[in-house]
């Protein structure tokens, strides 16, 4: 009876999600006592502050009767890693940084909030790459590209600048801080030229004071154009001699005002934005001109790989045909930015080819943590998954390139934000889950999906064994689901046009660039579907190692998973699962739909473990889901029906749309915002 109470008043408190993951819990039992050695209390210093912001989160939050020192020593773990050691009531938190201590703070504390405390002995943590950046798509009037949380916690759209709210931005620091995150890109890829002027730089400064003590790093995405577009020169070609200087003087003003300003992301000659390819200039020369005006103060440059031009045979095959012949030539202060896919985030890619084949210059992951083509923050997909399977692909064919995660030798790691204004941050109180797997994995790959999906559930949802099991069980196979209802075995690009929500393989306006049409990707025909990238075919196989270019290229030997990714396959052909291509792809359609189904239903039996505000708000979105699952399911298996020319296998559930109907139907929403659910068929 006792514990029913308890149950029931815990829930019946309602709960915005503000706080994700990092609920007080000793601030009413002060019984832990903090001390640490090696910092003058009341310096105002960066790092005492740092350490001081570690020692009050302690006090605030750890709840045992424990005695717990911070040790700055030079013979301790370096690049923001830590030891944490344990004698009886006795720790010791020891760094050769006060990041480090931060960061074996914020640890100590989530092995209390997950039930895991040290008992004894010690553990050691080092992150993997030293550099863990969020890219925020944030544009300078405040609305967020492919952001579905609400508007810019950074830019204003009110005629100000820059947001002023600095609470929200400490807490935005401590939340990063608490996962590793060091780094973080203010403005959007497409970057308005804007950015690089004074009054822009000073309130980037101002985000750089707040954000410092917590370790984080500012940068900005520019645009290639700038000393063009702002009215300085009359080119922006990197040889100009006058356009080298006025990104070497640009480069003095921003340190001037922000000592460690971590440099530029750059987006150059994709999809329209300028590059050095307006002037007959290579990647390589655009970049090292934006490098030596970085380089005296440090900075670096992330210089993206995202380039197709329009209309080529593939676009798969592009980055690396450009960047392939560039390996070693970028100055050393340059790192490639590279989607995880060849083509463009979409809910299962095999991995880009490049982190496999490039040899010297460094490449760093850009992973999208916002849900672009994951169905924005409506659907309950949990990313961990996904961005592991790229890293186990890494592991396993990138042996013999200079890094891997593996090695423990990334040099950077980015990860495209799904932070907006919204009271919980992420749209999606279930979508939070995404940007803390993203710090988590930023800081060490090698921890499992479940051991992620655990540590966030009994942070943020409920720590009762049972429920929390039920949730992680649900988050681990919601990427495979969605998956399956919305494109399965290497299907991509099926998606509306434009906002990239729903189902619409048929979407063809008249004018519109073949590579942005569906058709370029699913390639149905009479004969069958999928897109030929074999030997036969494109020849984007060759482009990884032989190995894992044999496999791809073979029928027989090609993952399931990819199979339509790199083959044509007929539709009666019967695959090594013995089955045909058309009861497959049916049968994973309604794979899908059965487990977005079984999804809502689970969350259904949780319902007395969380607070009611949350639990309605995420079971909203998993009924919404499953219908969606519906929707993608009957649209794509009622399109590709007219090519196949094949009934649905014995059993499958009767359709629920039409498919004239379906096709009638185009959400009216932007790039910008969520899609209003009850808009949806
Ligand atoms: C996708 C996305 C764009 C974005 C681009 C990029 O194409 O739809 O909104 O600008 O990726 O990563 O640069």
């Amino acid at each position: 009876m006792a514990t029913l109470l308890l149950i029931t008043s815990v829930a019946a408190m309602a709960d915005n999600g503000h706080q994700l993951w990092l609920r007080q819990t000793g601030l009413d039992n002060p019984a832990c006592n903090v001390t640490q050695k090696a910092f003058n209390p009341t310096a105002t210093d960066i790092e005492s502050q740092t350490v001081r912001i570690a020692m009050s989160e302690l006090l605030a939050r750890i709840s045992q009767k424990l005695n717990i020192q911070l040790e700055k020593r030079a013979d301790a773990p370096g690049s923001d890693g830590f030891t944490i050691s344990r004698r009886g009531s006795n720790i010791t938190i020891s760094s050769a940084s006060g990041t480090g201590l931060l960061y074996g703070a914020f640890a100590l504390i989530r092995m209390q909030a997950t039930d895991t405390m040290l008992k004894g002995g010690s553990v050691t943590e080092v992150p993997a790459s030293p550099l863990r950046i969020l890219n925020h798509w944030d544009n300078l009037n405040g609305t967020i590209e492919r952001g579905y949380a609400g508007r810019s916690i950074f830019w204003s759209d009110k005629g100000e600048i820059i947001s002023q709210n600095a609470p929200l931005l400490v807490e935005y620091a401590r939340a990063n801080a608490s996962i590793g995150i060091n780094g973080t890109v203010l403005n959007n890829v497409n970057a308005s030229p804007k950015v690089l002027t004074t009054d822009y730089l000073k309130q980037t400064a101002h985000v750089a004071r707040i954000l410092r003590p917590y370790g984080i790093k500012v940068y900005l995405s520019i645009n290639f154009a700038s000393p063009k577009a702002l009215g300085d020169l009359t080119t922006a070609d990197p040889l100009d001699k006058d356009v080298a200087a006025w990104w070497k003087a640009k480069a003095k003003e921003i340190y001037d005002l922000i000592p460690d300003f971590g440099g530029f992301l750059v987006k150059a000659n994709s999809e329209g934005e300028p590059g050095p390819g307006d002037y007959g200039r290579t990647h390589v020369e655009g970049a090292n001109m934006l490098a030596a005006a970085v380089k005296p103060y440090g900075g670096i440059i992330m210089w993206r790989a995202f380039v197709y031009a329009a209309n080529s045979p593939d676009r798969a095959k592009q980055a690396y045909e450009e960047f392939m012949p560039l390996d070693g030539q970028f100055a050393d202060n340059v790192i490639l930015q590279v989607k995880n896919g060849p083509v463009d985030f979409q809910p299962r890619e095999p991995i880009h080819p490049l982190f496999l084949s490039m040899k010297k210059t460094p490449v760093m992951p850009e992973w999208q943590i916002t849900q672009e083509y994951l169905g924005h923050s409506i659907h309950n997909v949990f990313l961990a998954p996904m961005w592991k399977e790229m890293l186990d692909d890494w592991r396993t064919y990138g042996t013999g390139a200079n890094r891997s995660f593996a090695d423990m030798k990334i040099p950077a790691i980015a990860g495209v934000s799904n932070i907006g204004n919204s009271v919980n941050w992420c749209g999606s109180d279930m979508a939070q889950a995404n940007w803390y797997a993203f710090g988590r994995l930023a800081w060490n790959p090698a921890i499992s999906s479940e051991k992620i999906a655990q540590e966030f559930i009994s942070q943020t949802l409920t720590k009762d064994k049972k429920a929390l099991a039920v949730i992680s069980d649900i988050m681990l196979r919601s990427h495979e689901a969605c998956v399956s209802y919305m494109m399965p075995m290497g299907l991509h690009h099926i998606f509306a046009g434009g906002h990239h929500y729903g189902p619409e393989p048929w979407y063809a306006p008249r004018g519109t660039r073949e590579d942005w049409l569906p058709r370029y990707y699913h390639r149905a025909d009479s004969v069958g579907l999928g897109f030929d990238r074999t030997m036969r075919g494109t020849g984007a196989v060759a482009e990884y190692p032989d190995e894992m270019a044999k496999k791809l290229d073979d029928f027989n030997l090609c993952p399931e998973k990819y199979l339509l990714w790199f083959h044509h396959v007929g539709w009666q052909q019967t695959l090594p699962n013995g089955k045909n291509l058309w009861e497959t792809l049916c049968a994973k359609y309604d794979e899908g739909v059965r487990e977005a189904e079984d999804f809502a239903a689970k969350w259904a039996t949780v319902k007395q473990y969380i607070d009611p505000e949350r639990f309605a708000a995420i079971g909203s979105r998993y009924d919404r889901q499953a219908k969606d699952a519906w929707w993608w399911r009957d649209a794509c298996l009622l399109y590709f029906q007219q090519f196949s020319q094949m009934p649905l296998p014995e059993g499958a559930p009767a359709p629920r749309h039409n498919l004239a109907d379906l096709m009638r139907f185009h959400l009216a929403i932007d790039n910008y915002t969520a899609p209003d659910m009850s808009k949806l068929p």
